[in-house]
């Protein structure tokens, strides 16, 4: 048997098929991170992001609603969670009909979350901690409220062609006004919206409040790098950008056409914005272009201003051919970070990913390690504000293990604000549901829709609204969880969520986990295995068993050859063993959801 095993641990050595599918051993040394040494390494490629939802993360004042004081009260929670930077979701003026990604003033505070003036105060207060603050930039549409859009509505000499407008067709039989295009908006139905005043449609690839800016407008790509200047002299250190695939679309057609989009197949349902193949309005190489001119804005600031160097998040859920081109290319940088959303969109049938085994987890792993361009750094994304917790999509069981995973793998890590306690989703009732996403449809279908139960307050305690307001009510309501899933409650118990999550960011400062090689395998369908390994410093395993069920006898040495002895250095309560245990890697058992971090000596 043990014979059998060891022939099919070198089958997937050498990477070939053999009953368990992925399952092969990869070594990743090469595609892992940067090529760049320990010394030249920059600040961002070691740093542990955190992502605030500032309506949800603190109240300061009292109206149920988070804001930008409540941030400054917390930011000492951060530094002590050992974040780096913090990446805020939109605090700019806005009438919030996609709570916030739908700017009304680029260069301004919504009054809800406070003023200039705190928002410098933040600026501050960071820099005293050395945290750094990055904002988001949504540059793909503004408010139907924002002054461009009302000078654009009127013609406005200079604003004519801020937004793309159509005269749409008439039709002969019906003798109706059509809309130009297909064009289905992400929220449900016609990217279209007919203008009375100004007579013609607007493209909103969003809601119909957030009318899609024009980048074919030089006029409008000089006004959106005037935003980006605003913020980075006013302290910020980089930006996420926001719906990046959609900026472009296709020019019309001599006639002024814009060509339909063909059905994608993937859906009967004619609102739902997967009815069609997004040819025309997304993932253009137009847009890819616009991020290497942002980045170039940003390296310009720097050498001009001095100070660290400002970093690009990209936001895109495109395919990976795509999104590794945010990268830059052989003559040209481009964002550091586009987002991984490989352990959010990489599941195989399963949407959630609750039954994924330790070939879909490594599968998902390597996807991004592989096609990553040579000398780049990974990073590492498990949710946001626009998807499901974590938990209510892994398993709660998976919690620890996730967080294990993440941040032990090679490159940047990214937490949404609560998953570092183990926030769970919250069911919300239609009556209480505020998301465009969801409001857009109807109480049968809202919850296919709705991104709510992720953007629940933040549980800070286990006081009345957990600690977030003191409000007899709160924008969204609070999952009665908090009682015990909560900071104070967390930092008090002897093992938690929070304290194992503390330890993980401490382990991730060492040596070997910040510049160290990656070995990832699937043992079997139960069983992940990760070695990181740098010469002079110790090797850590982790060793994750990601079913429902317990195994035993395997061996994890050979197909990571993580030969000598190992004890326990982190581990989950499904664990059941100790810090400091000896751990035999060629026979271990793992009990269901088991995760070890375990270190040579
Ligand atoms: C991004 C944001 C999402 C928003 C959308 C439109 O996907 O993350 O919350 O609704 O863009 O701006």
């Amino acid at each position: 048997m043990a014979h059998l095993f060891k022939l099919i641990v070198t089958l997937l050595c050498l990477g070939l098929q053999c009953g368990l599918g992925q399952a092969a051993a990869v070594d990743l040394e090469s595609a892992s991170s940067s090529s760049s040494s320990e010394a030249t390494r920059d600040w961002w490629q070691v740093a542990q992001f955190y992502q605030i939802y500032p309506r949800s993360f603190k109240d300061s004042n009292g109206d149920g609603i988070g804001d930008l004081q409540g941030i400054i009260s917390k930011l000492d929670y951060l530094k002590d969670l050992g974040v780096t930077a913090t990446w805020l979701s939109p605090i700019y003026t806005s009438p919030m009909a996609d709570f916030g990604y739908d700017i009304a003033d680029f260069f301004d505070i919504q009054a809800e979350y406070g003023t200039l003036k705190d928002f410098d105060e933040l600026i501050a207060a960071a820099n005293e901690r050395g945290l750094k603050i990055i904002l988001d930039f949504v540059p793909n549409h503004s408010s139907d409220e924002n002054v461009w859009f009302e000078k654009s509505v009127r013609r406005e000499k200079g604003y004519e062609d801020y937004y793309v407008w159509h005269d749409g067709y008439l039709n002969a039989t019906t003798g109706q006004r059509e809309p130009p295009s297909n064009w289905l908006q992400a929220f449900r139905g016609s990217a279209w919206e007919w203008n009375e005043q100004r007579a013609q449609y607007y493209l909103h690839q969003f809601a119909v409040k957030q009318p899609d800016l024009n980048y074919r407008n030089p006029a409008v790509v000089a006004q959106m790098k005037r935003v980006l200047t605003y913020w980075l002299d006013r302290g910020v250190a980089g930006f996420r950008i926001d719906a990046v695939p959609w900026c472009f679309e296709v020019v019309p057609d001599a006639q002024g056409r814009y060509p339909d989009e063909p059905l994608s197949g993937y859906t009967d349902d004619p609102d739902d914005s997967s009815y069609l193949k997004h040819i025309y309005t997304q993932d253009l190489p137009e847009t890819v272009d616009m991020v290497y001119q942002w980045r170039q804005l940003l390296d310009d600031h720097k050498r001009i201003h001095g100070g660290d160097t400002r970093v690009l998040m990209v936001e895109t859920y495109s395919g990976l051919d795509y999104v590794m081109e945010f990268y830059g290319n052989r003559t040209t940088k481009g964002a550091q970070i586009p987002f991984n959303f490989q352990f959010i969109v990489g599941g195989e049938g399963d949407k959630n990913n609750t039954q994924l085994n330790a070939v879909g987890f490594v599968k998902i792993i390597n996807s991004w390690l592989s096609q990553m361009p040579a000398g780049q750094t990974a990073n590492w994304v498990m949710g946001n504000h626009d998807q499901r917790r974590v938990g209510s999509r892994y398993g709660e069981d998976r919690i620890d293990l996730m967080n294990m995973l993440q941040m032990f793998l090679p490159g940047v890590s990214i937490t949404y604000q609560g998953e570092e306690l183990g926030m769970t989703d919250l069911d919300i009732s239609w009556e209480d549901t505020r998301d465009p996403a969801a409001c857009n449809s109807n109480e049968n279908i809202y919850e296919q829709f709705t991104r709510d139960p992720a953007r629940t307050p933040f549980q800070w305690s286990s006081e009345q609204n957990a600690g977030f307001s003191s409000n007899s009510t709160t924008w969204l309501p609070i999952n009665p969880n908090y009682l015990t899933v909560n900071v104070e409650t967390e930092s008090a118990a002897n093992t938690s969520h929070l304290k194992l999550y503390k330890l993980l960011v401490q382990l991730r400062q060492s040596k070997t986990l910040q510049y160290g090689a990656t070995r990832c395998a699937a043992v079997n369908d139960n069983v992940v295995a990760i070695k990181r390994s740098l010469s002079g410093q110790p090797t850590y395993v982790l060793v994750a068993n990601v079913l429902g069920t317990s195994v035993s006898g395997v061996d994890v040495a050979s197909v990571l050859y993580a030969s000598g002895s190992y004890k326990i250095t982190l581990l989950n309560p499904q664990a059941q063993a100790a810090v400091g245990d000896s751990v035999t890697l060629s026979s271990l058992s793992l009990p269901p959801y088991a995760a070890l971090i375990v270190e040579s000596v």
